[in-house]
């Protein structure tokens, strides 16, 4: 068993205790449910798949159960919160987080229904302008999204969809390689369509010189940020991103299967020449209730409405939301890369004592990621995994070998990341020491 005493200070359990005393970000902990085993609570280092509930969640629910139990039909006007216009109460925080204009924001649906719908308007190849290209080993929903939408235009995915690959020996893509295929693609190119950081290796991608790429070769981006809202920081209206779509359950927080999002530059959003499939919601709010013969978006992201939004799961994305406005961007960032740093020194750490110990991290060093850190492990990844769940530190496994961890800087603490270390550094002691 290594002992603690021969730690660096830096990794200690008192010093992180001190980092944590100093932290302005710390009391933001205590207003989330941390699950627990047996009585003590977990290392929960997996808000980059699903985020911890706001212990305000569940009032917020009650509240919209008690305005439909109050006054039924009525609520949707007369509600505290009229659901009418519920969509609304996220708008402003979303709109920060995405660095956008409230009206290039609307939440609504789930991600994989708004990246189809997003296609469905933003994917119009014409002529020998066809080509998607996505970033490697993209997220199984984004390539049937893009898949199935080629095929819907009568055309084959082998030939119209394109994936970047890593340069041989290297595990995640480089932007000046990502740009010089948009160049060379050129007037083949529709559309650049990937994520904002990578699920499996945690990359950020420069969306901001991807997107700059693609409108220079005369196509149009567009971003899944399931792993970057809230995460990263973004400004997609000054990038120019033509559109981009996320859910709400991983770094914001706002529940399983939560309400997602989508972004629409309004270059696009007040075109009404853009093409967009038509709900009733779509339509603007004073002509809705008037059930017109033909669909005429309203302007902005809203126009892209398909049905009346759902309140409860919107109820708990409003206050979860509001603990990001609480803690404001730079605060949360700048705790962001303090905790990943630490948690990055404890794998550098484990890994200088047990050299033979078959890990590494495949995430870039900042500023190419967010919280999330992806660490290959090369022989017996299973058992790594299984002896941290044992420890109580709640991580997720990605086929074939990546075991993938976020310190979240709303609940995550240095004394996690200590737990985190020492359940690590015990485990590698046993399966390679
Ligand atoms: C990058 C990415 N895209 C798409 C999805 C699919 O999300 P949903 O099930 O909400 O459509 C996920 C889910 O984890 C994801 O990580």
């Amino acid at each position: 068993m290594p002992s603690t005493a021969r730690l660096p200070e830096e990794l200690t359990e008192e010093y992180a205790r001190t980092l944590d005393q100093a932290d302005e970000l710390a009391p933001f902990r205590e207003r989330f449910a941390i699950p627990q085993r047996n009585g003590t609570p977990v290392v929960y280092l997996c808000g980059h798949s699903l985020g911890l509930m706001p212990k305000d969640a569940p009032a917020a629910i009650a509240q919209e159960l008690d305005a439909w139990a109050r006054l039924g039909v009525e609520g949707h006007f007369h509600a505290p919160r009229p659901w009418f216009s519920y969509h609304r109460e996220v708008s402003a925080a979303l709109a920060e987080l995405l660095g956008a204009l409230p009206h290039e924001v609307v939440a609504m649906n789930s991600l994989t229904v708004n990246l189809h719908l997003l296609l469905a308007s933003f994917y119009q190849p014409r002529g020998q302008r066809r080509k998607i290209l996505l970033e490697h080993f993209p997220f199984p929903s984004d390539l049937y999204v893009a898949q199935t939408h080629v095929r819907w235009h009568g055309l084959d995915p082998q030939d119209v969809l394109e994936l970047l690959a890593p340069r041989p020996g290297e595990a995640t893509l480089r932007t000046e390689d990502t740009c010089r295929r948009i160049e060379e693609l050129g007037e083949e190119l529709a559309l650049v369509f990937m994520s904002g950081v990578h699920y499996y290796t945690g990359q950020r991608f420069d969306v901001e010189a991807i997107t700059a790429a693609a409108h220079r070769a005369g196509a149009l981006a567009g971003f899944d940020l399931a792993h970057a809202i809230g995460n990263v920081e973004l400004r997609l209206h000054d990038w120019e991103v033509d559109f981009a779509a996320w859910c709400s359950y991983k770094y914001l927080n706002s529940g399983p299967g939560g309400v997602g999002g989508i972004f629409v530059h309004e270059r696009h959003g007040l075109d009404p020449g853009r093409f967009r499939l038509g709900g009733w919601w779509g339509t603007p709010e004073s002509v809705r209730f008037q059930l017109l013969e033909e669909f005429s978006p309203a302007p902005g992201a809203e126009g892209w409405q398909l049905s009346n939004a759902p309140i409860l799961p919107l109820a708990v994305h409003r206050v979860a939301l509001r603990l990001f406005q609480e803690a404001g961007p730079e605060r949360l960032y700048r705790k962001r890369e303090r905790l990943t740093a630490y948690a990055q020194r404890w794998i550098d750490y484990v890994r200088s004592r047990l050299p033979a110990a078959p890990l590494r991290v495949i995430t870039p060093p900042p500023p190419e990621r967010g919280a999330q850190l992806s660490l290959l492990v090369e022989r017996d990844g299973g058992k790594l995994y299984s002896a941290l769940q044992e420890a109580n530190i709640v991580v997720d496994w990605r086929e074939p070998n990546v075991i993938r961890l976020a310190p979240v800087p709303l609940y995550n603490s240095f004394a996690d990341l200590y737990r985190f270390g020492q359940a690590l550094l015990q485990a590698a002691h046993v399966l390679w020491g």
